[in-house]
């Protein structure tokens, strides 16, 4: 059986799925003919689903995703230009938040939503570790917060004092997490080390994250406190303990917010040039 199969009597014959398909293994070799797989066109299919989703007459079915599991899109849900913007313009990092903690069923549910991101290639690269125990996050930014005092100690002393990661120490003596903000809960993303594409993937399927969040009542920050110590190879990592041969791609904090925004704040002007 092929990748995909072509109900005949809904086909128009218009060649829209071979028009989108990503990698052109759909071809339709003549105007007004069935659209068929190119020769070793299984091997390069990127299981995108585009041909089977593009098809206004549902005449296209793939064997790897059963039309039960690629529901119709609403039109009535769908943002206008201003709603759009106001969607995006609401998300906002989240540093305080309330001590009760989310239930692993709405992590999950987001973590659902974030892989409906893109991918290069739809290589859906990422992989998600959440550190749930509030206890373990504290732990994770004490750990920062003693790594950040070796930096004081070593080569990277200009950098940490450039940085001002000082301030990230005397705040947490004083009983302040500036580290991961006293969140009750880590989102790390990951990858394969040798993976190109797992860094970008990750950064995207977090945004989505962020993105979704504020629509069941939560906050997320992403830390790049966390992402810092990973690259340097801090010993925090171990406490994080992703599986071997695996890179950390983005981290980001998630809880109940303890303060509401009631306006939009400004950004800079886009730094815009046209070719
Ligand atoms: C990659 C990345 C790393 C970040 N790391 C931190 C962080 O370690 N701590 C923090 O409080 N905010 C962090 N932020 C949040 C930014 O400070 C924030 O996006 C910016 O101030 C704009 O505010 P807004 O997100 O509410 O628009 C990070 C954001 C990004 C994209």
């Amino acid at each position: 059986m092929s990748v995909f199969v072509i109900d005949e009597e809904k086909c128009k014959k218009d060649g829209i799925c071979a028009a989108t398909c990503p990698t052109m293994v759909i071809e339709q070799k003549e105007k007004n003919t069935f659209p068929t797989m190119i020769e070793d066109g299984e091997e390069m299919c990127i299981n995108c689903g585009h041909c089977m989703a593009v098809c206004p007459e549902q005449a296209l079915s793939l064997k790897t995703m059963p039309a039960e599991q690629c529901p119709p899109i609403r039109k009535d849900w769908l943002l206008s230009p201003e709603q759009a913007e106001h969607f995006l313009r609401n998300r906002r990092s989240i540093r305080t938040y309330k001590k009760e903690p989310v239930d692993k069923e709405t992590i999950n549910r987001l973590i659902e939503i974030a892989r409906y991101a893109s991918s290069g290639h739809n290589a859906q690269p990422v992989h998600w570790h959440v550190i749930w125990d509030t206890d373990k996050v504290h732990e994770i930014a004490g750990s920062i917060v003693d790594w950040l005092r070796t930096l004081f100690e070593g080569d990277f002393k200009a950098f940490a004092e450039e940085m001002r990661l000082d301030r990230a120490i005397t705040y947490w003596e004083k009983g302040i997490d500036v580290i991961c903000r006293g969140a009750p809960h880590l989102i790390i993303a990951h990858g394969p080390e040798a993976d190109i594409m797992a860094q970008g993937a990750s950064f995207i399927a977090l945004t989505y994250l962020e993105l979704a969040a504020p629509s069941f009542g939560l906050g997320t920050c992403w830390d790049g406190m966390v992402d810092m110590a990973a690259m340097f190879g801090a010993p925090t990592m171990d406490l994080i303990g992703l599986p071997e041969g695996h890179k950390l791609c983005g981290s980001m904090l998630i809880g109940h917010p303890k303060f509401k925004y009631h306006r939009f704040p400004m950004r800079n002007e886009p730094k815009l040039t046209w070719g």
